[in-house]
């Protein structure tokens, strides 16, 4: 008992000197934190931030948020910025749709009631994560170049999108119009990379080995033609 009696006050003095430390060299160390610190603290918890070293299908089953290990080659900064302080719903039926799916005629129905609400931030933050978050590379999954804009033809892409290739079975280009199981696209040229979306679209089985959208034979003609439809979505809006 008496040792502890002496202890207490020993330990407090000395995590209070660890604290007055820790405050005075405080501003010295601010430049020199791992980038995306902030990150890490507030998103990791939902987000692989770095490149999953066991891709597998539990992961991919139990994850509560997209991955975004490869969000610098992904996203537009001026959408990051202006979604993390105002986030839409870009998967209907949340991460994972099935488990917030209404089985229903004549097709089953998303519950949107239950999917959760994005945590939102202030522009300052937003600005910052945003940063962060672009610093975050694929390492080669999306070639810088690949989407040539001279090839596409918008028209041509939106019956490819529509009709000829099916993506409008799980993807909406408008919105309401399309399916649920994968992300919206009406907005995808505020939000997506046009290299992004060809690469994606070329293998989406790169991002994640179990991704269950399908790794559909596209000509590289027909891939350019529909990445330049997707990327028009959204443009003149906003
Ligand atoms: C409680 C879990 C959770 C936390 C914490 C969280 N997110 Fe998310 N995040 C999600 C989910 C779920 C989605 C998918 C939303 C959708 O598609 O409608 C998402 C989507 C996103 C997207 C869009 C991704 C895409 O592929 O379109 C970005 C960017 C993002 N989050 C950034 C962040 C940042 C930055 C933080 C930390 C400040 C964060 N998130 C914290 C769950 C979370
Ligand atoms: C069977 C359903 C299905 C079909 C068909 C499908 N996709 Fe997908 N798509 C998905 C899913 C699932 C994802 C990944 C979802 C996630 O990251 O949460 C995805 C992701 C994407 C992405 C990346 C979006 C993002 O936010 O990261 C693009 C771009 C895309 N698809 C384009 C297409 C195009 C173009 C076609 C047609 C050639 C197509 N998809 C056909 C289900 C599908």
């Amino acid at each position: 008992m008496r040792g502890l009696a002496v202890k207490g006050p020993l330990l407090l003095a000395a995590s209070t000197a660890v604290a007055v430390m820790a405050l005075a060299v405080r501003p010295a160390s601010v430049g020199a934190q791992a980038p995306g610190s902030e990150l890490t603290s507030q998103c990791a918890s939902c987000h692989a931030l770095t490149k999953p070293a066991d891709a597998t299908l539990d992961r991919l089953w139990s994850r509560k948020g997209p991955d975004l290990w490869y969000a610098g080659d992904k996203f537009n900064r001026d959408w990051l910025v202006a979604w993390l302080q105002k986030p839409t719903v870009i998967r209907p039926g949340g991460v994972l749709w099935f488990k917030h799916a209404k089985p229903g005629e004549p097709r089953d129905t998303i519950d949107s009631a239950a999917v959760e609400k994005h945590p939102a931030v202030d522009a300052a933050t937003a600005g910052r994560l945003a940063d962060q978050l672009l610093s975050l590379k694929s390492d080669g999954l999306v070639p810088e170049g690949a989407f040539k804009p001279e090839a596409a033809n918008a028209a041509m892409g939106k019956l490819g999108f529509s009709k000829l290739r099916g993506c409008v079975a799980c993807h909406q280009d408008a919105p309401g119009t399309g399916g649920v199981s994968g992300p919206e696209l009406y907005d995808a040229g505020q939000r997506l990379r046009p290299d992004y979306v060809i690469a994606y679209t070329r293998n989406p089985q790169q991002f994640d080995p179990h991704i269950w959208m399908p790794t559909l034979t596209l000509s590289d003609p027909d891939l350019q033609r529909i990445t330049g439809y997707v990327t028009s979505l959204g443009k003149e809006s906003k």
